[in-house]
């Protein structure tokens, strides 16, 4: 794999625009297979993750073109195909979205379980119990999840979530649309994906309300039809960029956002000393690179998220003082990347689910291997704060969820590039 060159030791000052939501976007483009018709998606973000996915429709059949820069036009009309190819499946985490879609619109998927970044174990239960209260059969095994119609066929339902969930509450979200009756998810995921998905869906024809909030309910129709729409932007994305000048110091205007979606990790940037200022679709950051500690707790959504985690942690180990970082969502995400940000200076104890950080003016260069997608940004964050130079290795990771990172970051002055091995 290749890897990144990072001269640390920059300020970053300009402008970065913000790509389209990659957790929107990997739900979206699979949500397409429920409509018959074409979907015109714009603010599609070029990364890894989405063009796996492309992959993955047109093998099941789909008519995808990409007539501009950001522009998916897909069109899953002839789509017959209810077994996505394995290889494929397995080599992203949102692939699971195709077991709702599929299930919806055809009554039956058998689908891989999934890759992806794994930080954690990542079960499926509660999408499988979503699926089960819609009245589909399931067949799990240690390779495929294979859904049918139970005897009383698929149709809406209750479903209450043990645990909030991002990823069941959209993959719920997907299957009750075509299906006869109402489906009400309580204890629903509200992250602005959630959202994002269901307002796509209510363009083609969906009839989804409550998204956003813990009780969501759909409606289901009998027919999706096509549609254009546009895709938010990443709230992670924006908030790695903050979190880079915050920690490298600098005075940069992050465009296309959502001032909204980012106030519970801006909110925590200003506790730690950096200057904020949110305008109508853009957030200036100003940072002297000195922060304060700080005490973060993960939470889903509007809770700070676990996303950020890593990238937060990178400016408290630069702080001064001390901090605490406790993750509430995925218990063993510490140990994609404390080791290597130890491996260059940082001081961080972990202790169960919180990491205690000692932070010191600087960190050093050195040669660290990303293990996650997050774990990866908050390494280049480091590597870009620190003093001489940081190799990142891994590096598919941080390409599967970041669109033109070096790009981005070079227009902001840091001296980051990309080296093939
Ligand atoms: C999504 C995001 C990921 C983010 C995570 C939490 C995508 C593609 N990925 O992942 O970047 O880190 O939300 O914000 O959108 N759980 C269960 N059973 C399930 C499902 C989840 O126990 O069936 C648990 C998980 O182990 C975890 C918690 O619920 O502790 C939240 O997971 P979930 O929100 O489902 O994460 P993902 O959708 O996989």
């Amino acid at each position: 794999m290749a890897k990144y060159e990072i001269i640390g030791g920059n300020p970053l000052v300009g402008t970065v625009t913000i790509s389209g939501a990659k957790n929107a976007a990997v739900a979206i483009l699979p949500a397409a297979v429920l409509v018959a018709g074409r979907c015109r998606v714009e603010n599609v973000p070029d990364i890894s993750d989405v063009r796996i996915l492309l992959n993955i429709l047109r093998d099941l059949g789909a008519e995808i073109s990409q007539p501009e820069e950001g522009v998916v036009e897909i069109d899953c009309t002839e789509v017959t195909c209810t077994n996505p190819n394995p290889e494929l499946v397995k080599k992203m985490r949102a692939s699971y979205y195709l077991m709702g879609s599929l299930l919806s619109r055809f009554g039956k998927a058998k689908v891989a379980l999934p890759g992806g970044c794994n930080f954690a174990s990542r079960p499926i239960d509660q999408h499988i119990k979503g699926f089960v209260a819609l009245g589909a059969d399931v067949e799990e095994t240690e390779e495929y999840v294979k859904l049918s119609p139970g005897p009383d066929g698929l149709h809406g339902n209750r479903v209450s979530l043990d645990v909030v969930s991002v990823g069941a509450t959209m993959n719920i979200i997907m299957a009750a649309c075509l299906l006869p009756g109402t489906t009400v998810i309580e204890n629903a995921a509200k992250e602005p994906h959630i959202v994002d998905l269901a307002n796509f869906l209510n363009t083609m024809g969906a009839n989804i309300s409550g998204a956003g909030t813990d009780t969501v309910k759909i409606r289901g129709v009998e027919k999706l039809r096509g549609g254009s729409y546009t895709i938010i932007p990443d709230q992670i994305e924006a908030g790695t960029y903050i979190a880079a000048v915050a920690a490298t110091g600098g005075n940069v205007l992050v465009q296309n956002v959502i001032p909204k979606h980012m106030e519970c990790i801006t909110s925590k940037l200003q506790e730690m000393g950096a200057k904020i200022y949110n305008y109508d679709d853009s957030i200036r950051i100003i940072s002297e690179g000195r922060l304060r500690g700080t005490t973060v707790k993960t939470r889903p959504y509007p809770g700070f998220p676990t996303d950020m985690q890593a990238q937060i942690c990178v400016c408290m180990a630069l702080a001064s003082g001390g901090s605490r970082l406790t993750e509430s969502v995925y218990e063993t995400r510490f140990f994609g990347y404390c080791s290597e940000l130890t491996s260059m200076g940082a001081d961080i104890m972990i202790n169960g689910k919180t990491a205690v950080v000692n932070g010191h003016p600087k960190l050093h260069g050195a040669t660290v291997r990303a293990r996650d997608l997050r774990a990866g940004a908050a390494l280049v964050i480091a590597g870009l704060a620190a003093e001489g130079t940081t190799f990142v290795e891994n590096i598919g990771y941080v390409e599967r969820g970041y669109e033109r990172i070096i790009e981005k970051f070079t227009a902001l002055g840091a001296q980051i590039k990309r080296i093939e091995d």
